[in-house]
């Protein structure tokens, strides 16, 4: 037994290519800013023990979006409480005065959360090096309003004002401020969560503009808790945690959702990836999200490694125009040169050697890809005439938690819009990431196998082409 309680007979499910903390617990990215070539990550973060505790802010940075180098910690908790999901900014103009134009400082909004009542207040810290923050001594920047559930500010660029804004949730909606310094902050206005789309108590809200053929909408991402009551009634309320989005306009105070839609928008149709947001700083948007889920997180077989918790691959978005109206399209960042170099698996079995790869995949009827082990565990993906299914009730170990184990959880379906269509497949030692329908249906979900699997058998209507991932 090592130091973080490592036994002989551990298994490997550390990812390679994703983020993890470098030890004990992360949940929440948070502050993801695009900064001299470099992208900065932060997380929220329990160095201490591989359970959820009082948080700090982890990071780490990267060129590549594929390789991360662990940076000492950013945040620490303070007198006003332990440091809650929130965002970066890249001040170049230096409005906030923290630094120079030429030396224009990096901004951090955050949650400061009291443990022993739950206040929720939002505060501000700087870096002009990019790595140790000194708190503001006007903190809180933000304070609550009489608001349970105030916290996770997403600042942004408001190109209507010309000014900073931040969207931050507050209970059953969402609240707009702004700001020209990032110090003094006023409220411009509210969203509802629900109205059109799913309700509940909102966290870790994102507000962005995206190009269309059309021109530009803006999108709101919401991050939901769905009522006790409710959860399990529907498709959308399988679980207790989802991620939704909403397309529509920004007026400068507040967002718009001018499309409207029959049924709620997923950021991701699987059990792994919660309060997802975008990079700031960066022209694209980058998606990354916590690749776990509430329910389970804090039992997951990964401790017996070291770690617990994880991030999505970065995922660009469009925001494409269907037969449904529009929706958010995503495609994996950083495998480009990966992808290039690779060969093709054939119908039926093939020898795996590795439990980091891709499979690029042109979906051109039906069928099914199997990722199997020695000891019987196998992970199934199905492609149907209307739906893209991830089956992985028999992926390995699940008796670690009871929601796991349930098959709502287990079975993860998203709906298929295209006859022909490209589906990407990543998958590094303990999550899998499918993105089907040319990225209009991504299904991520974490799975713990008992042996690394050893063969991947293909049939169907499935072109399937095999790259590493290193
Ligand atoms: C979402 C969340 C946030 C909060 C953070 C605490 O997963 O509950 O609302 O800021 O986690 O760690």
């Amino acid at each position: 037994m090592n130091r973080y309680g490592l036994t002989k007979t551990a298994k490997d499910y550390r990812p390679l290519v994703h983020i993890t903390p470098p030890s004990n617990w992360c949940n929440d990215p948070n502050g993801m800013v695009y900064v001299n070539g470099e992208y900065h990550f932060f997380y929220q973060y329990y160095p201490y023990a591989p359970n959820w505790g009082p948080m700090h802010w982890g990071h780490c940075v990267s060129r590549d979006l594929l390789h991360w180098k662990e940076l000492p910690t950013g945040i620490y908790p303070d007198e006003l409480g332990v440091i809650f999901s929130g965002s970066c900014v890249f001040d170049k103009e230096n409005f906030s005065g923290f630094g120079t134009k030429e030396n224009p400082p990096m901004v951090a909004v955050f949650t400061s959360h009291l443990m022993k009542d739950g206040l929720e207040q939002q505060s501000i810290a700087y870096s002009v090096d990019y790595e140790h923050f000194e708190k503001y001594y006007g903190n809180p920047v933000i304070p609550n309003p009489g608001q349970n559930d105030f916290r996770d500010p997403k600042a942004f660029w408001n190109p209507v004002k010309e000014c900073y804004s931040l969207v931050l949730a507050a209970g059953d909606h969402v609240e707009f401020y702004a700001s020209k310094d990032l110090k003094n902050w006023e409220k411009t206005g509210e969203f509802k969560a629900g109205v059109n789309g799913l309700d509940g108590i909102c966290e870790c809200p994102d507000c962005f503009p995206v190009q269309t053929e059309d021109g530009e909408k803006w999108v709101l991402i919401i991050s939901m808790i769905v009522p006790e009551e409710k959860i399990g009634m529907d498709y959308y309320t399988r679980m207790t945690h989802v991620t939704q989005y909403y397309v529509g306009e920004f007026d400068g105070d507040k967002f718009i959702d001018t499309e409207k839609n029959a049924a709620p928008l997923m950021i991701d149709f699987g059990t792994d990836n919660y309060a997802a947001v975008t990079f700031q700083n960066l022209e694209e948007k980058v998606l990354v999200g916590w690749a776990d889920n509430w329910a389970y997180a804090n039992y997951s077989p990964t401790a017996e490694c070291g770690f617990r918790g994880k991030m999505t691959l970065a995922r660009k978005m469009k925001l494409v125009k269907t037969q449904k109206g529009y929706r958010l399209a995503f495609s994996n960042e950083g495998l480009e040169l990966l992808r290039k170099n690779s060969c093709s698996l054939k119908e039926g079995k093939n020898r795996l050697r590795t439990s980091t790869f891709g499979l690029k995949v042109e979906v051109e009827g039906e069928g099914s890809i199997v990722f199997k082990n020695s000891v019987g565990d196998e992970i199934v993906i199905t492609v149907t005439e209307d739906e893209y299914v991830v089956d992985r009730t028999k992926a390995g170990q699940k008796e670690f938690n009871e929601f796991y184990a349930k098959e709502c959880y287990g079975i993860n379906r998203a709906p298929r819009l295209k006859k022909e269509s490209n589906m990407e497949i990543v998958f590094d030692k303990c999550i899998l990431e499918v993105l089907a329908d040319d990225g209009l249906a991504p299904i991520t979900a974490c799975v713990f196998p008992n042996h690394p699997y050893e063969e991947i058998v293909v049939s169907g209507d499935l072109d399937v082409k095999f790259f590493n991932i290193y």
